[in-house]
Order: C-alpha cells, then sequence, then structure tokens
C-alpha cells in the first residue's frame, strides 16, 4: 500500500486538533488526476470546516484531511483523461464536501484542473484558486462590473480582497479598498485608487457613491455600505445570506451571496493575466511541519496576502 503524510482532523476544535500522519495515498478516479501536492493555500474555510461551523452544510466523516487550494505535478491520471499527462504542473481547488490537499497527494477532477502559471513557483500559485476565483466571479459573474464604475472592496488586503482589487483595476474600475493602517501602503502598491484606514475613520464618509460593494465581512460593515450604493447598484457578500429583499428595497439596490466554484476557463484567464504581470499574488509561506502557525497566522483575520503551505520544495 503506497502512503503519504497528512495532515489530519480527528475530531473538531482547534488549530491543536490537527495532527501528521501516515495515511493511504488516494487513488484517482477515472475522470480525476492523482497530484504530488508541492503548496496548499489556506483559506478560512479550512479553521471554520475544522471548527465544525459548517457541519449544517457539509457532511465530513472523521477523521479527515483539510485544504481546498493546490498546487503540484501531476503524478497519475485517470482513465478517461486525455487533457492532462504525469508530469503537467496544475493548480485548482477541490470542490467536494470533503477537503484533503494538506498532504502529499490529492486527487482532484481533471475538469477542474488548470495549467499553473509560468511564472509562479508553486507556493504563490497555490494561493491563486480560490481566493482568485471569488473575487473574479463575485466582481464580474455577479456583479458585472465594468470599465468606469466605482466599486468598493472590503477586507481588500487579505486572499479574496487583493486579488479583487488588481482584477478591478485591470478592468478598468475606479477602486476603493479598506484595511488597517498597516496595509494602507500595500494596497496602492496593487494599484487601490482610494484607500481607508477603517481603524481611523468610517469608511462612509470617504468612499462616496458607489456601483458595486464586494463585501467580504459581513456584519456592520455589510449595512453601512448599502447606502453608498447607487440606485440599482449591487453589493455581492461571500457569507450568505445576502440581506433579505426588504432592505434591497428600503436601498433600491441589489443584493447577492455567492460561492465559489472551480472554473478551469477562468483559472487559465487568470494564469495569463499573472504571467503578463498585471496580477501578482502576495504570499507568505510556512514549510509543511509548521501546520498548526500556518492554520493560526490565517484564522487570526489579518492576513496580507494569503498563506501558504509548501509540501514539497
Ligand atoms: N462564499 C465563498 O465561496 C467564499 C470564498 C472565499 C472566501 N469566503 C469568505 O470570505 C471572507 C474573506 O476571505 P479571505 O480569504 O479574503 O479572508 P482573509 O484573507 O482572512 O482576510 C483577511 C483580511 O481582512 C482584513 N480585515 C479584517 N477586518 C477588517 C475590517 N473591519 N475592515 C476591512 N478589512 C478588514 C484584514 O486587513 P487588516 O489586517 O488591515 O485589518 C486582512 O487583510 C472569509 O470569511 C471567507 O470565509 C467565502
Amino acid at each position: 500500500m503506497a502512503t503519504m503524510k497528512a495532515i489530519r482532523v480527528h475530531a473538531y476544535g482547534g488549530a491543536e486538533k490537527m495532527i501528521m500522519e501516515e495515511v493511504e495515498r488516494p487513488v484517482a478516479a477515472e475522470d480525476e488526476l492523482l497530484v504530488r501536492v508541492h503548496a496548499a493555500g489556506i483559506n478560512p474555510v479550512d479553521w471554520k470546516v475544522r471548527e465544525g461551523h459548517l457541519q449544517d452544510f457539509l457532511k465530513l466523516e472523521l477523521p479527515y484531511t483539510p485544504g481546498y487550494d493546490l498546487s503540484g505535478v501531476v503524478e497519475k491520471t485517470g482513465g478517461a483523461v486525455e487533457e492532462f499527462q504525469p508530469g503537467d504542473q496544475v493548480f485548482t481547488f477541490r470542490n467536494t464536501a470533503t477537503p484533503g490537499t494538506f498532504a502529499e497527494y490529492a486527487v482532484v477532477k481533471a475538469a477542474e484542473a488548470a495549467i499553473k502559471p509560468d511564472s509562479l513557483n508553486h507556493s504563490q500559485s497555490a494561493a491563486v484558486p480560490v481566493a482568485a476565483l471569488t473575487a473574479w466571479q463575485s466582481l464580474f459573474d455577479v456583479a458585472g462590473l465594468r470599465s468606469g464604475q466605482r466599486v468598493l472592496i472590503h477586507a481588500a488586503a487579505g486572499g479574496v480582497g487583493h486579488f479583487a482589487v488588481q482584477f478591478g483595476c485591470w478592468i478598468g474600475a475606479h477602486v476603493i479598498a479598506t484595511a488597517s493602517a498597516a496595509n494602507l501602503d500595500f494596497l496602492e502598491q496593487i494599484g487601490a485608487h482610494q484607500v481607508i484606514d477603517y481603524t481611523a475613520v468610517r469608511f462612509e464618509e470617504e468612499a462616496g457613491e458607489v456601483d458595486v460593494v464586494l463585501d467580504l465581512l459581513s456584519g456592520e460593515t455589510r449595512e453601512r455600505s448599502l447606502p453608498l450604493l447607487r440606485k440599482n447598484g449591487i453589493l455581492v457578500t461571500t457569507l450568505p445570506p445576502e440581506p433579505p429583499a426588504e432592505v434591497q428595497a428600503k436601498y433600491q439596490v441589489r443584493a447577492a451571496a455567492m460561492l465559489v466554484r472551480p472554473d478551469r476557463l477562468q483559472l487559465g484567464e487568470i494564469a495569463r493575466l499573472i504571467d503578463s504581470g498585471k496580477v501578482r499574488p502576495t504570499v507568505q509561506s510556512y514549510p509543511f511541519a509548521e501546520f498548526q502557525q500556518a492554520l493560526r497566522q490565517s484564522q487570526n483575520g489579518h492576513t496580507r496576502g494569503k498563506v501558504v503551505l509548501v509540501i514539497r520544495n
């Protein structure tokens, strides 16, 4: 039996519930790739699942291996896979109830994988799938953001936010971004036209009228954002449920909750933007053995860019 090292969660709880174990290597089904994982991006969903907050939506059998994002090298292809070969360098995220990328090997659907950006190493590439696709789908598929529009992005220095700022600039929108003082220079470096320190001022006093709000925080930030929207403007939130219909009607705006989905064409387009130098992930990487520190860092809610686990150099 082929084995591998993997992070395992045997009981819901804090970072201390994760341990590294030797487990059986997964096997690719007909339509899957077995990927030798070089790096795995960490997302807030990882700690939310681990602490049991999503048990109503995600039915997991314990123990499980956490992690959705990966970047790595195809080790084997399933019998029906034609578009990839062993040795291809791919990136994607696992869109299944069972995660599993914080491990030396993981399986993913071939139809959901894409060739990783040439200009990134695996650690940078693993930062991309969930966060960049969330930003892309929120701004373009849901909000229909266009050149010349004004977009307010909250939590702009984080994983999703820092991609959203760069995508908003690329499409030609006026990007207004919120963060604490320590991240304002960073936001300007990645292109934000207007930055607001949410710890020093009330953002609504500086943002002005906007066409689109990207809400990555929910709560009172979301409530205070709705009146800033122009008539028929849209707030997209990654934290469902969206504000109720009567609240949307009161402000004459629309609101939509989104759930990220894998999309190989969009990943390919994002890879081209990265390789052309228009978009760049910011990454803090941790060696595999430091998985607890890495997960804690991600959970503190003040990450700049993405936290990534480097599984193989
Ligand atoms: N629905 C979906 O499919 C989906 C997909 C991806 C993510 N999500 C969710 O979306 C949320 C964002 O994800 P993420 O990966 O971007 O998170 P993240 O990387 O952990 O976000 C961290 C950022 O939030 C900023 N922040 C914290 N409080 C803030 C405030 N009051 N105002 C402005 N910025 C603030 C921090 O900036 P400072 O350090 O400067 O405060 C930090 O840069 C998470 O809740 C995640 O679970 C949902």
